[in-house]
């Protein structure tokens, strides 16, 4: 799967563990950015990963901030971006589940590594389970 991945400085360090375990798993990753622990607006790593998901060039978008918040706020304001924030492991599964979430959003100052690995590899295998559900998104984003 190919995937887009960023952080801000918040999430910088989280992200650079995440990404030799994420190709690991098979998976292709462009990484958007920020590149160094140096303080940059997450704003701008949301606006690319998600330019990346909606334009069909990434299935998938993982963006960290410090607690995830600011990025979820960014990446859902785009339409067709299902953002779930997420810091255990049972809502990154139902993200997928119940929500077909397409970006998952982690606080680097909020989980540990390990944790976060584990997120990010139940959230890329955990399918989405249509039925009732896609109803439901259908009503956040009618065709
Ligand atoms: C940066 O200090 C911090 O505000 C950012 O990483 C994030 O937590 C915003 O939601």
């Amino acid at each position: 799967m190919k995937i887009a991945i960023g952080s801000d400085h918040g999430g910088y360090e989280l992200k650079v563990f995440l990404k030799p375990f994420i190709a690991e798993m098979g998976h292709e990753l462009e990484d958007v950015g920020c590149f160094s622990r140096d303080s940059v607006d997450y704003p701008e790593q949301a606006q690319a990963v998600t330019d990346l998901v909606l334009g069909g060039r990434a299935e998938r978008g993982i963006l960290i901030c410090g607690t995830g918040i600011g990025m979820s706020i960014a990446a859902n304001r785009k339409r067709g971006i299902r953002a779930a924030l997420c810091h255990e492991l049972f809502t990154a599964k139902m993200s997928r589940l119940h929500n077909d979430s397409n970006v998952l959003c982690m606080g680097g100052r909020v989980i540990g590594s390990e944790l976060a690995l584990e997120m990010v590899k139940i959230w890329l295998t955990t399918p989405f389970e249509e039925g009732r559900h896609k109803r439901r998104l259908a009503l956040i984003d009618p065709a």
